[in-house]
């Protein structure tokens, strides 16, 4: 991965010449000038929006204070932006394509349809006591329902919190009252794939014995009957029917919060990132904009899922406040066979398609004859998102899908940071596969050695940090103000702390490393290893587990758990142990968390005070066993043979 000249790709020349970027010279002119002048920057881009009362400033930082407002004094909608200016300037254009789970199903919801629908929903949620600044959490399959509540909610100015549908009963659990939701929205089930996830039976789970829950309100997906909790749970379609599209929207101010996503991080529980209206409306519009280089006949293919940053704001918000045409897809990349994103792309003539290099990595295996069955002439923009892409990878979407015509973007970003902030403009920027090449508009990196001095110049590694605010940034975690502080800004005074590590290489490109915290990103899920960890030890028979990542073919990262059991569970074989404890992980947190290896031994690594070496199991499970690290520093050294044994990676 050396920077050598000859491994740039140059933009297309056909894609540049209509591009709002056209040239690297454009682009740092624009950068300069977004640096030097972010007033003037900003409040341009912030005209993207509709404002019912414009901001009266446009920045406000106290990064000491670790308080940020943007567009202060402003009044907007998110949905009004969304849908209502659309649904009166071009009613019968398609807002989003829904693409069924089974292939071949297609449902096209034009703005005035959506802007029905998402009054109806709005009437339903107020009806059901739900008021501006209240909660609701939404967890739903990838249906236009979800979309719906969204942007319903929005409209009330109360506060979303999507919860993917992957998620198990204690998950959702967990943050229906972190967030003091008195409202859920769910589904009788969710099809996915061959199956269907029993969605509303987890739903309950989850809810079981919460007086706080008032109502619940299921989308009938499908013909399956469900248990209806009296006076708790009602039909979504029948609420609806009682009820009349037209709800007006409440002015928000800039700063009042749009939603609430939880994600994990490198200790305790999930964090409830919040953002808010307007920052965060105009940083996912003018990215949206510039990286997508959006066009009015766009057909947006983002693949996924709305419970995630990436659907919320390139799904959802970014392509909807522009106007453009957004696929919202319920099935898997491999339903019914490893073409299927390739034929939704042919079906609904999509023009950009934005998914993760997890996906790809799973479709190269199958081989390319799957993709040269489609045509994908629709197609000019190929993204990534989520985790690093392999140069390998980028080679085989650049040639294979896009057939060297399409431009591809490597974008880099974060729940906490709203939008892209690393990604070449795709008429402009010349790529380096695997790189995530230059920062956005207004983004300014820096690098810092571990003992938080920064690193100037070209050719460098360290710290992935920010130097100023953005509009689209994470203003605090729910109710947890100073766990924001600490998490972001006090590794590094005064600057935001990523998480990450990268690389500026000799031309100013940025690398993204990889997490340089607990934090595993598997198949471009984020995960905390202490979140897997506690989920073990709450198994009866664990007495001790440590978790850690490992290199993934298909995933990018494997989980591989090391556990000690307790001693009447000694007997138990290990067969049967690995499958319960699995199925532990599966049930507390949901198959995404679900350990690739589960390796029980007689005991871990530890220094003399106590503490397990983490690192040194990072290591084994990586196959990386050269260079463990002094020996001597463990309590009991008489450990490590049986963890290299054990722990060595499976070939
Ligand atoms: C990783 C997803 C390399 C990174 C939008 C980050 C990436 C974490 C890229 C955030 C990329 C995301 N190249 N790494 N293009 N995009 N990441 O919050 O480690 O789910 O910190 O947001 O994913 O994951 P999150």
């Amino acid at each position: 991965m050396t920077a050598a000249k000859d491994s740039f790709v140059s933009p297309k020349e056909h894609f540049s010449r209509h591009a709002h970027v056209k040239t690297l010279e454009d682009y740092r002119d624009l950068y300069q000038k977004s640096l030097n002048e972010p007033d003037a920057f900003w409040g341009e881009q912030a005209q993207r929006l509709t404002w019912f009362h414009p901001p009266e400033a446009i920045r406000e930082v106290d990064a000491e204070q670790v308080d940020f407002s943007w567009f202060s004094g402003g009044k907007l909608n998110a949905a009004y932006n969304c849908v209502d200016r659309h649904a009166r300037e071009r009613p019968g254009k398609a807002a989003i394509i829904w693409a069924k789970n089974e292939p071949g199903e297609y449902q096209t919801i034009t703005f005035r349809e959506l802007q029905h629908h998402v009054g109806r929903v709005a009437n339903v949620l107020k009806a059901h006591g739900v008021r501006k600044g209240d909660r609701v959490c939404i967890y739903l399959p990838m249906i236009p329902e979800l979309a719906y509540t969204m942007l319903a909610c929005a409209r009330l100015g109360a506060v979303h919190s999507v919860v993917f549908a992957g998620f198990s009963s204690e998950s959702l659990r967990e943050r229906i009252l972190d967030c003091g939701a008195r409202v859920l929205v769910t589904a009788n089930e969710g099809p996915r794939g061959p199956k269907a996830v029993p969605t509303k039976a987890i739903a309950d789970e989850a809810v079981e014995g919460l007086t706080q829950v008032t109502s619940v309100l299921v989308v009938r997906r499908t013909s399956r009957e469900v248990p209806m909790s009296e006076g708790r749970d009602f039909w979504l379609d029948v609420e609806m029917a009682r009820h009349r599209g037209v709800c007006p929207a409440e002015w928000m101010d800039a700063e009042d919060p749009l939603f609430i996503l939880y994600t994990s991080g490198s200790t305790g529980k999930p964090k409830g990132v919040l953002h808010t209206t307007g920052g965060y409306l105009v940083y996912a519009a003018t990215t949206h904009h510039y990286v997508f280089d959006a066009r009015p006949d766009d057909v947006h293919f983002c693949t996924a899922d709305l419970g995630w940053v990436t659907g919320h704001s390139y799904l959802l918000y970014g392509p909807l406040i522009n106007g453009t045409t957004t696929v919202l897809f319920e099935s898997t990349p491999t339903y019914p066979d490893a073409g299927r994103l390739w034929q939704v792309v042919d079906d609904v003539k999509a023009t950009v398609i934005y998914t993760a290099p997890t996906a790809l990595r799973a479709l190269i295996r199958e081989g390319d004859a799957w993709v040269k069955k489609s045509s994908r002439k629709s197609l000019r923009l190929l993204g990534s998102v989520g985790e690093p892409i392999n140069p390998e990878v980028w080679r085989w979407y650049h040639d294979v899908v896009g057939e060297g015509r399409n431009p591809i973007i490597d974008t880099w970003w974060q729940t906490e940071t709203g939008g892209i902030l690393i990604s070449p403009l795709p008429g402009a920027t010349p790529c380096k596969p695997g790189s995530a090449t230059l920062p956005f508009f207004g983004v300014e990196p820096v690098l810092l050695d571990d003992e938080g001095r920064v690193i100037e110049g070209n050719g460098v590694s360290g710290n992935l940090c920010l130097a100023r605010s953005w509009p689209g940034q994470a203003r605090t975690l729910y109710g947890h103000h100073q766990r924001f502080v600490e998490t972001y800004y006090s590794r590094f005074p005064n600057l935001y702390f990523t998480g990450d590590g990268c690389r500026r290489d000799e031309d100013g490109y940025y690398w993204i490393t990889g997490r340089v915290d607990d934090v595993l990103n598997v198949s471009g899920h984020r995960l905390g290893t202490a979140e897997v960890e506690s989920a073990l030890v709450a198994h009866e028979a664990v007495a001790e587990a440590a978790v850690v990542g490992f290199p993934h073919d298909i995933k990018g990262t494997g989980v591989c758990a090391f556990v000690t059991v307790k001693p009447d569970w000694l007997e138990t074989s290990t067969e049967q142990m690995v499958g319960a404890l699995k199925e532990q992980v599966r049930h507390v947190i949901g198959p995404i968390a679900t350990p690739d290896r589960v390796v029980v031994v007689n005991g871990l690594p530890k220094t003399r005070s106590g503490k397990i070496l983490r690192r040194m199991l990072r290591k084994i499970a990586s196959g990386e066993t050269e260079n463990l690290g002094d020996a001597s520093t463990l309590a009991d050294p008489a450990v490590l043979d049986e963890l290299l044994t054990k722990g060595a990676p499976v070939r």
